[in-house]
């Protein structure tokens, strides 16, 4: 880079301190083409933040494959040995650019490998579950978690309104309430795909799949009042942390294993598989080591290279593929519709977002468009003139059999599917008794927050509908709680 300022265009500017003006203390002439662009590029420096997970940091890395799992997979990115450079960004879901990192919430896990075939994104979360099934309540449950449309404030009735009406979110409430939606650090936390993907080995046999990251560094959880400390005096807090940890040298690193399905299980599993409410307990399908994860570089620039990531489970790459779970498919949409409102129709060319292997289609033109075929390509396919092929062979997609008429439903419930029943589970067989505590303590401070009776006696009902014992103490500690302030306000009013 030259040592002089310049303007947009390469030419040499004559002043960074003083506008053009006539005479010392006169008017500023419009034809000051530099301070123009200076201020016309300063008001343009913003893009709309992600309508969700806005609040995040990353890093980059690679991905090193220690086992043999190629009897599941033809993925190149999964064969013995390979070796994959990768981006990583983790995030929270409901707070706005300059939240606190330290509020309660579930944190994103996204990560792209720029594999050989093109770009494989896994965007997950640090739970193996979500709120809803179906991508058509996305928009409400979002709606509900944000702010409220005249006051701009965060509200407890919504929130719950939503998740008693919702009862299948109840499992990842459980997880959101529990530690896990507190965690020490992004360095501290695993990672899941969270859904059912297809993978496809080289003989096209078909397999279910599900992603678990392990941290090398252990989890780690804080408490509430030191996340609430911690939100006052540094709201970047996760930020400051990766980023410290990986230019001391201290790169945190995550093992991949995969829990796999044969593709015939899935229709008499005792889980509906593709039920994103749903985990996969490791007594049925054991965990298989892939490799591990390392972050090893911080971005030069944060915008360039990590607000402008576009990750997307629509990324997908020869030997890895979707599965019929709802939630999965409307994301496949969503992602890319976001990032080409979000950043422009041509952020795939941007350089933290462009594949390493090489780019052939028919697609042209669009605004920001700097990369583009050769003259002699045809625009046009099919074509004779020698332009790029559509080769299934190559594209190793997965397939699953469908029929029936077109409905608006229910996924088919198997033998033990509940709204309630794993939530239960997770409360009392993983919970020990100081998680049991501090849960129950969150759940009372936050249905605390709830004004209407109805929703607050629906909160109680849906926790009684999760564990009947856990019920009776929620009823108990809000009432309590009701009780200490009521004590209170009569003591302030006596002393009045
Ligand atoms: C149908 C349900 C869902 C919809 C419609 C949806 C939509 C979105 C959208 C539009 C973005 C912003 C993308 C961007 O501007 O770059 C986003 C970000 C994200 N979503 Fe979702 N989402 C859904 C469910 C999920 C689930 C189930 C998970 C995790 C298992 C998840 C994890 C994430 C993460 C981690 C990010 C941030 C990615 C990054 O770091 O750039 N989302 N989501």
């Amino acid at each position: 880079m030259s040592n002089f300022t310049t303007t947009q265009t390469g030419t040499p500017v004559s002043s960074d301190a003083h506008s053009l003006s006539t005479g010392a203390d006169g008017a500023v002439a419009l034809h000051d083409r530099y301070l123009v662009e200076k201020l016309a590029q300063f008001n343009r420096e913003r893009m709309p933040e992600r309508i969700v997970h806005a609040k995040g940091g990353g890093a980059f890395g690679e991905f090193v494959v220690t086992e043999d799992v190629s009897k599941y997979t033809r993925a190149a990115v999964f064969q013995p040995g390979t070796v994959t450079e990768t981006v990583q960004r983790f995030s929270s879901v409901a707070g706005e650019m300059g939240s606190p990192d330290t509020w309660r919430d579930v944190r994103g896990f996204a990560m792209r490998f720029y594999t050989t075939e093109g770009n494989y994104d896994i965007v997950g979360n640090n739970t193996p579950v979500f709120f809803i099934r179906d991508g058509i309540k996305f928009p409400d449950f979002i709606h509900s978690q944000k702010r409220l449309p005249g006051s701009g404030l965060r509200d407890a009735d919504m929130q719950w309104d939503f998740w008693t009406n919702s009862p299948e979110s109840a499992h990842q409430v459980t997880y959101l309430m529990g530690d896990r939606g507190l965690p020490t650090s992004w360095r501290e936390m695993p990672g899941f795909g969270s859904h059912t993907y297809q993978w496809i080995n080289a003989a096209g046999e078909r397999f279910w799949v599900k992603y678990h990251f392990t941290s090398n560094q252990g989890n780690s959880e804080m408490t509430g009042a030191e996340a609430e400390k911690i939100a006052g005096a540094d709201a970047d807090y996760y930020r400051r942390d990766l980023y410290e940890a990986i230019a001391e040298g201290n790169f945190p690193s995550w093992d991949l294993h995969v829990q796999v399905m044969p593709y015939e299980d899935a229709k008499t599993y005792r889980f509906n598989p593709f039920d994103l409410t749903k985990v996969w307990p490791h007594a049925d399908y054991p965990l298989i080591k892939v490799g591990t994860h390392t972050l090893n570089r911080n971005p030069e620039n944060f915008f360039a290279q990590i607000e402008q990531v576009a990750l997307s489970p629509a990324n997908l790459v020869p030997g890895i593929d979707a599965s019929p779970d709802k939630m999965l498919m409307a994301r496949i949409f969503s992602y890319p519709d976001a990032q080409r409102y979000r950043i422009g129709a041509n952020y795939n060319q941007l350089p933290v977002n462009a594949p390493k292997a090489p780019v052939n289609n028919y697609s042209q033109d669009g605004a920001m468009r700097f990369s583009y075929n050769t003259p002699e390509t045809p625009v046009y396919a099919p074509n004779t003139l020698g332009g790029p092929v559509a080769d299934a062979a190559l594209a190793g997609a997965g397939s699953w059999e469908n029929d029936g008429a077109l409905v608006r439903s229910a996924a088919t419930l198997h033998s033990e599917d509940s709204d309630f029943g794993q939530a239960g589970t997770l409360y009392r067989e993983v919970f020990d008794d100081a998680a049991k505590q501090r849960f129950l303590e969150t759940i009372t401070g936050a249905i605390s927050g709830v004004k209407r009776p109805h929703i607050r006696e629906a909160a109680i009902q849906y926790w009684t509908n999760v564990d009947a014992v856990l019920g009776e103490k929620l009823r108990l500690s809000l009432a309590q709680g009701e009780t200490t302030a009521n004590e209170k306000a009569e003591f302030v009013g006596v002393a009045e």
